[in-house]
């Protein structure tokens, strides 16, 4: 029985190798122009559609830069859906999305779905999220705002975000997840994770080196999953790529050190390392992403 379901898989991840124009597909790369209908078209799921605990996802799901049903996400979707959307470079996309199709019930079918993400503790998900409940609790995926107003607190009669606070916003719900949750986990891979996914609000919200982003685009994005755009937030007119996220975590790191997981060091490199891990190396990502990691240097 098993390999009626294996055969198919493969074939289909030989046949999507083969259609794709790689240089194609990286060469037209960038946000949509400003009077794309997608920023301004803002749905909400519905009955059938699938959302996850990325509150980045969830929100271009909801202006259908990606599939709005949350449904088939493949790598090549995911490049040029968040490259329109938020400006996010192939690289970063490339590396999560290939976490992310290890959630999925068969990566090698070459797609997940929003809602595989929600699998506690592997590939991507982890303990003392931002606006999510850690998985002991309950649902780990649902926007949660007690923890989220906790992480607002932190930027009370603030118009702006920086990257110390950003910090200490986050080690502060490390803190409290580690005191109220007994199966608490935050090894190496979820303190990177979770640093990344700091420099990634800040970064899609604002640009990618300042830090500064305005906290009501912040708020637009997790407490809604809409675009800012009404507000006047456009994407960054530099990609969000591996290494401007790279070189914000170990800003943030530094601007708040943290006693790290495991006695590694953290430096500009330490988020492309971990998704490498969790990938299982270079070999492997290049078999899931049928090849774009490897035209992308990765
Ligand atoms: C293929 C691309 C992506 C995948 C597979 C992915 C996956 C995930 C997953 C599984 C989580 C949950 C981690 C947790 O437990 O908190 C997460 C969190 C997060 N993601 Fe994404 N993500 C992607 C792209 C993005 C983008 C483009 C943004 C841009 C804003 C983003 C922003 C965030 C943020 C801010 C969080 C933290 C949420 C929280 O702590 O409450 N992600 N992502
Ligand atoms: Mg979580």
């Amino acid at each position: 029985m098993l390999s009626c379901f294996t055969l198919p898989a493969a074939v289909t991840l030989v046949s999507y190798a083969a259609a794709l124009d790689i240089p194609g597909l990286l060469s037209s790369l960038g946000p949509a122009p400003a009077n794309d209908l997608r920023f301004t078209n803002f749905q909400a799921p519905g009955a059938g559609d699938v959302r996850s605990p990325c509150p980045g996802l969830n929100t271009l799901a909801n202006h259908g830069f990606i599939h709005h049903n949350g449904k088939n996400m493949t790598i090549p979707h995911l490049i040029a859906g968040l490259a329109a959307g938020m400006n996010i470079g192939a690289d970063f996309t490339t590396v999560i999305g290939a976490a992310g199709l290890l959630s999925s019930p068969n990566p090698l079918a070459g797609s997940f779905d929003l809602n595989d993400l929600n699998q506690h503790d592997f590939p991507i998900e982890h303990d003392a999220s931002l606006s999510r409940q850690d998985a002991y609790f309950g649902n780990d995926y649902r926007f949660y705002n007690p923890n989220w107003q906790q992480v607002l607190s932190f930027y009370k009669g603030m118009a702006y975000t920086n990257i110390p606070t950003a910090s200490q916003a986050k080690y502060a719900r490390v803190n409290d997840s580690m005191v109220k949750n007994p199966t608490f986990t935050y090894g190496l891979r979820e303190f990177v994770l979770s640093y990344g996914e700091t420099a990634l609000y800040l970064q899609t919200m604002s640009d990618p080196v300042s830090g500064v982003a305005k906290v009501d685009y912040v708020r637009s994005m997790f407490e809604q999953e809409k675009l800012p755009y009404a507000l006047g937030w456009r994407p960054s007119a530099q990609p969000v790529t591996l290494p401007s996220l790279g070189n914000m975590i170990l800003e943030l790191y530094n601007a708040n050190p943290q006693k790290v997981p495991e006695g590694a060091t953290i430096t500009a490199d330490s988020y492309k390392d971990a998704f490498e891990v969790i990938v299982g190396g270079s070999e492997i990502l290049a078999n899931l992403t049928g090849g774009i990691s490897s035209a992308l240097g990765l």
